[in-house]
Parts: structure tokens; sequence; C-alpha cells
């Protein structure tokens, strides 16, 4: 395994690659692994199949922070990582720094981004307005140096994938972009990286993010025609309310591909909802 840390070198790597026939799968992350992460390994794995390369990027894009998020308390350790993606089975780790990734950024004439107009307003979108402007931009420069013939996302962060689909088709990028379902801990937690912020009662208190799910999914399971959104928001908010140091941010009902607005909720409908838990904010998210 190779851990490459310039743009120029893994895009001569990856160039290199196209050129013999060898295809390309990419793993874009901020690091900090777990098996979350891993699985989206093994899922390009498949896709790419034993001759072809797998590259996980690890790179904590400060773009995608807002001023006063968590960017600089944001969870790094990349002795470990480089371990789990060489037992993952890893070509190459691509860790770039900030000056190779967004050059002139430091003295102001870095000045192109992506923005997707549409899919990024809602959500995450609304709780963190310049987001998604810097996971677009981060991710379609990945795919401009990795070179990737396909890219593997999580669906713990669902709205996060249906835009970078939406920017694949919109840009043309001859990517193909696959979503890997949410691996959960045993008691229903959501793999993330950042519950390891997660200190005493928080990590139970944590749980009312899943507990909420699984709340919304046997009421409408119950109920053919559905359930209004405002009755299970409101429902999903006392449940919240019931944790000490939990804060709802918000709980959208939706069609899982477009995020159209439901105002009404039964089965298959996609539930999204952002918790504070302490200082640390969590997301989930399931098909009902
Ligand atoms: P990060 O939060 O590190 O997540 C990297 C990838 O792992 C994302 O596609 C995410 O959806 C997926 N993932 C996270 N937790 C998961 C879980 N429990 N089960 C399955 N997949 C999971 O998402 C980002 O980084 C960044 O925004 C990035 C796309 C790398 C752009 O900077």
């Amino acid at each position: 395994m190779r851990t490459v840390t310039s743009v120029a070198g893994m895009q001569r790597r990856a160039l290199d690659w196209r050129r013999g026939g060898v295809r390309i799968g990419l793993v874009p992350t901020m690091g900090y692994l777990h098996a979350g992460h891993l699985s989206l390994v093994k899922r390009a794995r498949r896709f790419v199949g034993p001759r072809g390369k797998i590259v996980l990027s690890i790179y904590v894009n400060p773009t995608q922070f807002g001023p006063s998020e968590d960017f600089s308390r944001y969870p790094r350790d990349l002795a470990r990582d480089l371990r789990l993606c060489r037992e993952a089975g890893v070509d190459v780790v691509f860790a770039p720094s900030d000056e190779s990734m967004y050059p002139g950024k430091a003295n102001g004439t870095y000045s192109t981004y992506v923005v997707e107009e549409r899919l990024s307003r809602t959500m995450e979108g609304g709780s963190r307005p310049t987001h998604f402007r810097g996971v677009t931009t981060v991710v379609a420069k990945l795919f401009n140096v990795v070179l990737p013939d396909v890219a593997v996302f999580g669906a713990k962060d669902w709205q996060q994938a249906a835009i970078i689909r939406r920017m694949t088709t919109d840009l043309n990028f001859p990517v193909k972009v696959l979503v890997a379902p949410t691996l959960r801990e045993s008691d229903g937690l959501a793999m993330s990286s950042r519950n390891k912020f997660l200190a005493g009662d928080l990590r139970r208190q944590a749980l009312v993010l899943s507990q909420a799910i699984r709340h919304v999914a046997r009421r409408v399971a119950k109920a053919p025609a559905g359930v209004p959104a405002p009755v299970l928001r409101r429902e999903v908010g006392r449940l919240v309310r019931r944790e000490p140091r939990a804060q709802l941010d918000y709980v959208e009902f939706f069609v899982p591909d477009t995020l159209v607005p439901l105002s009404r909720v039964a089965r298959g409908g996609h539930m999204a909802l952002a918790v504070f838990v302490g200082n640390t904010r969590l997301i989930d998210n399931a098909r009902l």
C-alpha cells in the first residue's frame, strides 16, 4: 500500500492506471476510519475486481465546515487509519495537504467552487448553508485527481449521496456513483467518526436518533394511508426532549431519490434527522 500526499503525484499515478486499462475505485473520507468506511472499500473492490486499484482519500476538507463548526477538533489519527486501510486491501491512501488541494487559498487567490442549487437547500444545507458547496467542490476535485471508474458513498449521509449523484450527472463525470448501506453499532447507533465525542451518558442519549427512526417506522407500518408529517414531527420532538442533553436540529420526511418533502408519510418514504447530543451534532436516516 502507498500513501500519496500530492495532487500531482496522485493524478500521475491515476493517469498511468487508466492508460493501462486498470479500473479505479475511489472511497472519499475525512479519516478517523470505522467499519462503515471499510464497508465502502469492500463495495469498491467488488466493483473493480482483484486487478483494479482502490484509492481511499483522507482529507478533512476545510471548505465544508462552517466558521463555528468542529473543523479544528474533528478527530484525526492517520497512523491508525493507514493500518486499517492496509488490512482492508486499499492500494493507495491519498492524504493531501491543504496547500495541495486548495493552492492559493491561504492568500486568497483560490476562487473556484462547485455548487448544486436545488437538493442542497434543505436539511443539512438548511442548517449548514455552505456545507454542500464544500462537499461538491472537494468531491469534483477528487474525481479529477483520482479519475475513478466508480466512487462509493455511504447511505449514512443520504442527502450528500443524492447531491453527489446529481452533480455527477449534471457535470457529466464519467464516474459510477454507488451508495452502500449504513453500518450501525449493535445497539442501533449509526457508526460515525464523531461518536468519539460521546463521553459517558451522552453515548446512551445518542440512541435517541435510531429510536426516533424505529418509532416512526412502527407508526407508518400500522397506518396504510400514512401519517401526517406534522404529527410525526411532534412525536419525534417529544422523544428527543426526553434526553436531557439532546436537542433536535431538524427531522424531515421525503421521497428517497428526489428529497421532495412529504406532507403524509407512508411506508417507502424516507426520514432524516439531525440532533445535537451535548456539543456533538449527529445525523441519521432510513427508509420507512
Ligand atoms: P466521512 O464523514 O468521513 O464519510 C466518508 C464516507 O463514509 C461517506 O460516504 C459516508 O456516508 C460514509 N459513512 C460514514 N459513516 C458510515 C456508516 N456508518 N455506514 C456506511 N457508510 C458510512 O462524508 C464525508 O466524510 C465527506 O463529506 C466527504 C464525502 C469525504 C467529502 O469531504
